[in-house]
């Protein structure tokens, strides 16, 4: 068993929710990549990009997840980007058991539509095929990254979703 677990998956999979939870239950620490680059920076992400641009936060994400993969007890959950980097996965599954939370665009999409904090999807002038064809490019490595991947629907009920990855990591 992996020291750490680590949730990856599209923007509004519900990785932070899931994250939460997921830890709560197995007394592990709760690590968010994104809050601990909002945090360092201290901007949030949208600010992030518009001021410093994509480049940028990439790189500070490739060293936070770089920097927290290295402590043990906890669940990290990753910006929906972070897969499409080499290091990082690399990193995240020296320490963690790598879960993917595969959520169908339609869910996604409900999710994040009035969301003004994912400056990938701002000012798309069809929204629902922006997250269709950048849903589309990164499936496949979030796939081939994960160690146990979980289906998430609108239906879901996010705490069968917590037990089953809690069951999966144990077994591990
Ligand atoms: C991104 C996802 C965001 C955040 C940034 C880039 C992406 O995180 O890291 O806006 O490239 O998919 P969430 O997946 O938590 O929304």
């Amino acid at each position: 068993m992996k020291d750490n677990i680590a949730l990856i998956g599209f923007m509004g999979s519900g990785k932070t929710t899931v994250g939460r939870i997921l830890a709560r239950s197995l007394d592990m620490k709760f690590i968010d990549i994104d809050r601990c680059i909002s945090i360092r920076e201290k901007k949030t992400i949208p600010e992030i990009f518009e001021e410093l641009g994509e480049k940028y936060f990439r790189d500070l994400e490739r060293e936070i997840i770089e920097e927290e993969s290295r402590d043990n007890n906890i669940v990290i959950s990753t910006g929906g980007g972070a897969i499409i980097d080499n290091v990082n996965i690399k990193n995240l599954k020296q320490t963690s058991f790598v879960v993917f939370l595969d959520c169908n665009v339609e869910t996604i999409y409900e999710r994040v539509r009035r969301s003004k904090n994912r400056p990938l999807l701002n000012n798309s002038e069809n929204l629902f095929e922006k997250i269709k064809d950048l849903h589309e490019k990164r499936q496949t490595l979030y796939k081939i990254s994960a160690d146990f991947s979980i289906e998430i629907t609108s239906e879901t009920n996010l705490y069968d979703s917590v037990e089953k990855i809690k069951n999966a990591y144990i077994l591990s």
